[in-house]
């Protein structure tokens, strides 16, 4: 893409639909789970249903981690299941000891995030509680293309996955059953792909590519409602089959070179960005098989950061704005995180200037906003 074209179209948002995805053999690159899995349009769809495929409900308690986006809580408070917390603090880490001392004999489920597509170690996960009543689910939703993702064995009994959030498929959601766990009690039966979340995705998609094609992205008011409708649709109704189309563009990506563009890309930001005064870093580092969602920042003055990168056309996402259960004076190292977090765009559709653009643009907002120092 060209200098003049990322201004225009912007860094960052939704990806486009690229019609040539899911056309041609398959590269062999991925390989969806044969058995154990369940294919849904969304990781709130996944997470809804493991819970009605387990019979949770009102009386029921799941033990989630403070720092948590509202969407993956919504299946919970959906179907009335109340939802408790443990620390992980500002470094993401959870905190086993305070998951254990959370534990009630109403817990039914505990719930680990693998953040940013850096999978959590094993030493981390080994001190989490291992209590035989409470099905264990890890949330990889930030991290599908990082190793060990679909990985047969694990932590978990259950893991949700989806991988809309870091490659072009309207749809996308797995719930995946550990081989050695029996299945659930029940299957809840799957409707078909919904219109209103998978038709309004794939329309959306498509505008975006003809906008990006033709318009060289402008104007966002063409296909911007539209995403924001299937949202709203992910929330509410009988979750969705994951479609045939998405799976086989997944079929189809060339996941390796994805991962590889996506890691310089976060090394060349992360590099540009960590001696910026105001600016700390996350994750530093970058381990091997992380497959990064977007670098990670923490700055002063967040939002009117935030606004000046929408005013360049770089739009950044925050993750995430904590649902409303948390309890902030509780977990006050999540609440300041969550209002100090920017992730900085690093997908597969940029390079080099990109990136450069993304550091001196941030370099000169947080200088503006007058956050110069550490935050
Ligand atoms: C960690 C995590 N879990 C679950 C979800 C819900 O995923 P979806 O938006 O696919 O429903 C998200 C969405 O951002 C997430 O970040």
């Amino acid at each position: 893409m060209s200098a003049a074209g990322f201004r225009r179209e912007g860094i960052g948002s939704h990806f486009p639909l690229d019609p040539g995805a899911f056309i041609g053999p398959p590269r062999g690159e991925f390989h969806w789970p044969a058995s154990h899995g369940v294919g849904l349009e969304t990781g709130r769809a996944a997470i809804g249903w493991l819970l009605d495929a387990l019979g949770l409900g009102h009386g029921d308690r799941a033990l989630l981690p403070a720092y948590v986006c509202d969407a993956a809580v919504a299946p919970f408070r959906r179907r009335g299941v109340a939802v408790d917390f443990y620390r992980v603090g500002a470094t993401l880490e959870p905190d086993g000891d305070d998951a254990g001392a959370r534990i009630t004999p109403a817990t039914r489920l505990l719930m680990v995030v693998h953040y940013f597509g850096f999978p959590l170690g094993r030493e981390v996960l080994s001190r989490m509680p291992q209590n035989p009543d409470v099905v264990r689910l890890e949330d990889w939703v930030q991290s599908p293309l990082s190793a060990g993702a679909l990985a047969p064995e694990g932590f978990g009994e259950y893991r949700v996955i989806a991988w809309h959030k870091v490659v072009s498929v309207p749809d996308s959601g797995l719930l995946i059953r550990r081989p050695d766990v029996s299945a659930p009690p029940m299957l809840p039966p799957l409707s078909f792909p919904r219109a209103a979340f998978f038709g309004r995705r794939l329309l959306a998609t498509s505008l975006k590519a003809v906008a990006v094609t033709l318009f060289d992205g402008a104007p966002r008011g063409f296909y911007r409602p539209l995403f924001e409708a299937a949202e709203r649709a992910a929330d509410a109704g009988v979750p969705g089959r994951m479609s045939c189309l998405s799976r086989r563009i997944l079929e189809r990506l060339p996941v390796g070179a994805i991962v590889m563009r996506r890691r310089e890309n976060f090394l060349r930001l992360a590099k540009a960005v960590s001696d910026l005064p105001g600016v700390t870093l996350l994750r530093p580092d970058l381990p091997a098989g992380v497959c990064p969602l977007g670098l990670p920042v923490r700055v002063r003055h967040r939002d009117g950061v935030l606004a000046r990168l929408i005013r360049a056309r770089i739009y950044a996402p925050v993750h995430w704005v904590l649902p409303a259960e948390v309890d902030r004076a509780v977990f006050p190292a999540e609440a300041s995180l969550s209002d100090e977090e920017i992730t900085l765009p690093v997908d597969q559709r940029y390079g080099a200037d990109e990136m450069d653009f993304v550091a001196r643009t941030l370099g000169e907002a947080v200088k503006r906003e007058g956050g110069g120092g550490a935050p």
